[in-house]
């Protein structure tokens, strides 16, 4: 696991994009992995800045999401395609049809998971996968728990992603209760994987992450086993990690 320390939420988000530009710079079919949430929001803007200034092209980019809600249609205003189409796809010259979410208007849970774990398996490998951090140490909506989930799956989310994500929704009781998840073995099988993390209240989990054991307990403690995982955090996210 390789750290990149950075001063701030800015500083953070430039890097994070800098080393996705160069992804797709140096191979311009790329298959990104892509993660939602507050931690990403500034790399999307400045890629988005660099596209239009003619930096980077993704007309052969293919893109596969990390999560979704169970139940909330892709129109929705709170749903993670509508998130991805506003904060990234409509700024960018990516092609609709080569962007993936799973489906949370599928209520067939089985159906669905297995449709997206077949897309994922037709990939083999992405090329870049872009991850947050939950407080609790999830990836994706990997929550914390006894085992490694393999594939896709429904999650019942933890009463702490609840209250977390509530900020997004107008009451805590509007937060979806479940989402479909990449399980941790599609991220784990990435040639490449960018943890970005910014904030105080990541310090624990990005603690656990990289000096705790390996453990469901703490989903995304199974990076340090990934043979090329960049972290890239600010000084609060790293505020309990040692300086050296
Ligand atoms: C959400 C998402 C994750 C994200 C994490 C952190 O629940 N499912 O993919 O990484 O929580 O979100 P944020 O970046 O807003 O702190």
């Amino acid at each position: 696991m390789r750290l990149i320390r950075t001063t701030d939420y800015n500083d953070m988000s430039r890097k994070v994009a800098n080393i996705i530009s160069a992804q797709v710079i140096l191979k311009p079919k790329s298959s990104l992995g892509l993660a939602t949430g507050s931690t990403p929001i500034g790399a999307y803007q400045q890629l988005v800045r660099w596209y239009e200034k003619g930096d980077v092209d993704f007309s052969e980019v293919c893109t596969y999401n990390l999560d979704e809600y169970y139940g909330l249609l892709p129109s929705d205003p709170h749903s993670y395609r509508h998130f991805m189409d506003t904060n990234f796809f409509d700024h960018i010259n990516i092609r609709r049809e080569n962007t993936f979410v799973p489906d949370g208007a599928n209520l067939d849970r089985e159906a669905e998971c297995a449709r997206y774990d077949a897309l994922l398996q037709a990939v083999g490998h992405l090329d870049l996968q872009l991850l947050g951090i939950g407080r609790n140490g999830h990836i994706g909506f990997n929550e914390p728990g006894e085992v490694f989930s393999k594939g896709t799956h429904c999650v019942d989310l933890s009463q702490s992603t609840i209250e977390a994500n509530s900020r997004l929704f107008g009451s805590i009781d509007d937060v979806p209760r479940r989402a479909y998840s990449m399980g941790v073995q599609a991220i784990m099988n990435a040639r490449m994987i960018l943890l970005a993390a910014s904030g105080e209240d990541k310090a624990q989990a990005v603690h656990d992450m990289i000096f705790g054991p390996v453990t469901p307990r703490c989903t995304a403690s199974i990076l340090q086993l990934h043979t090329n995982c960049v972290v890239v955090a600010d000084r609060d996210a790293l505020s309990l990690c040692p300086q050296a």
